[in-house]
């Protein structure tokens, strides 16, 4: 019995001597990991989540980040966490309604909102319901991060990307998901122009991202 205490102690001691160390960001993350991951989604689970959240945070205050296909809610709150305790704003851009050639999912827009609230983060996030395409025709506010997991077909990834360009401040964070072959649209869409517009290019598993360069158009 005596042995078995002195196990949990050493073990207990390992534990905090492992935690101290992790960095207070990652920590913060841990604690709402469980919450994101009880959310239905599709990002490579926990990096992209993670990557999310500390690209979030690293943003500046009322920074503006503008997600299109939000799905269920996981990206978006991964994001939004992020956001807690600042002006920070996320804009959910999705028709609920998935679309007819790469996503069957349809009406989950109560779904989202539901995840939302409940995860605490409505004051960070505003869903818009619409067609991205029509959401770009009339946004009127510079952009600090774009993520882009709508439709995954290369011609509206690439209307995407050039219709909220114009809106990203110099230096803004623009994210791909799904740049990987069994994704030929995105992958595609990324490879041939999107990464060309950006600087300091990276990977999060199947996530792709770099920062708008300060030259316009270059
Ligand atoms: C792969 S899911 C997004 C997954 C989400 N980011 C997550 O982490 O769970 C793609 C989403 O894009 C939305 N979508 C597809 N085409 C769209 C379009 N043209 N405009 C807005 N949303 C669109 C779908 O309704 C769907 O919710």
């Amino acid at each position: 019995m005596r042995r078995l205490q002195r196990v949990k102690s050493v073990l207990k001691q390992a534990g905090m001597a492992i935690y101290k160390h992790v960095h207070p960001i990652d920590r913060e993350f841990w604690q709402v990991y469980p919450t994101i991951n009880s959310i239905e989604g599709f990002l490579v689970s926990p990096v992209q989540e993670r990557w999310l959240f500390r690209t979030a945070k690293s943003l500046p205050d009322k920074a503006i980040i503008v997600e299109i296909g939000s799905f269920k809610g996981r990206s978006t709150c991964s994001l939004a966490y992020g956001c807690r305790g600042t002006n920070k704003h996320v804009f959910a851009i999705d028709t609920f309604e998935g679309n007819d050639i790469d996503f069957t999912y349809r009406g989950f827009f109560e779904e989202f909102l539901y995840n939302i609230e409940r995860c605490g983060l409505s004051a960070y996030v505003t869903p818009i319901q619409e067609r991205s395409s029509q959401v770009a025709k009339s946004w009127d506010n510079p952009v600090h991060m774009l993520f882009i997991d709508g439709s995954h077909q290369y011609q509206d990834v690439l209307t995407d990307f050039y219709d909220f360009f114009p809106h990203l401040v110099p230096g803004c964070i623009v994210a791909v998901h799904d740049v990987v072959e069994t994704w030929p649209g995105t992958s595609k869409a990324w490879h041939k122009h999107i990464k060309h517009h950006l600087r300091n290019i990276g990977y999060c598993s199947t996530l792709a991202y770099g920062f708008k360069k300060h030259v316009a158009n270059n």
